[in-house]
């Protein structure tokens, strides 16, 4: 049975106050949760220490922490950066890798993408890898191809075992990302089953149906559990809808 995760990205916002009350009420609320159902916070750098005692405190092994962002080095001159042992040391066990505003806005290509994913995987770290087309390439219907692209640049060199162990990838088009407009259900669907054949293709078709593909982009509480619905559609990656318990936990309840 493939991981149904909702993971949570709060990107540039709350204070540490704020956090980890949000966590503390999401957590008191929980539903009970699938045996394969997860949910991950992605929390600033700055967060992780405090949130990472109320995740423990749970004792819920579905309940887990995650970064947005991770250095592929291990340490050394690398001013700003952050190593994936200083987030392992926090309780950090899931990293956001190739999020598009990472790639749009500070220049992260396939390569340091690659890089970052070898070593999260090397780490044993979950990688949530992002892919998601432009709205110029949906207008042009070239998605399919684009995001194709996206995976064989940054993922397909990983053997299927690692694939398995390590990947979640989340389908997020840019176009659907903090705008409110949300892709269709069978927009996501088909972008989803796209992927999954892509991952059939490169890893065979057994591999295929285990790796989890997350929809990111405007989900929230009225339009999570439809697209949840979707055959391939395996969970989010919600962003602002994440930032408050009102609107998280039912997109948290629409995966159970
Ligand atoms: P929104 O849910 O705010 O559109 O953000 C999606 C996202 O970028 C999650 O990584």
């Amino acid at each position: 049975m493939r991981k149904k995760i909702v993971a949570g990205n709060w990107k540039m916002n709350l204070s540490i106050a704020d956090g980890v009350n949000l966590v503390n009420e999401v957590i008191s609320k929980l539903p009970s949760l699938p045996e394969q159902a997860h949910v991950i916070f992605c929390c600033p750098f700055t967060h992780l220490d405090r949130v990472s005692s109320s995740v423990n405190n749970t004792g819920n092994h579905q309940v887990h922490l995650g970064a947005q962002n991770c250095n592929d080095k291990a340490s050394g001159a690398f001013t700003g950066e952050i190593s994936i042992a200083m987030l392992k040391e926090t309780g950090v066990d899931s990293v956001i890798v190739g999020h598009s505003e990472r790639r749009q806005l500070f220049g992260e290509d396939h390569d340091f993408l690659k890089r970052k994913t070898d070593a999260l995987v090397a780490a044993g770290m979950h990688v949530l890898f992002c892919c998601g087309e432009p709205l110029a390439v949906r207008e042009s219907n070239k998605q399919n191809d684009y995001v194709a692209n996206q995976l064989s640049e940054s993922l397909f060199h990983l053997s299927a075992e690692e694939m398995m162990a390590s990947i979640t990838i989340a389908y997020e088009p840019i176009w659907a990302i903090g705008t409110g407009v949300t892709a269709s259900t069978e927009q996501a669907q088909e972008m989803h089953a796209h992927i999954r054949s892509l991952l059939a293709h490169q890893f065979g078709e057994e591999i295929a149906q285990k790796i989890s593909i997350l929809y990111g982009g405007s989900c929230n509480a009225a339009n999570a559990a439809e697209l949840f619905a979707c055959k391939d559609v395996d969970g989010g990656l919600i962003g602002g809808a994440a930032l408050k318990s009102e609107t998280f936990l039912p997109i948290i309840e629409a995966m159970c």
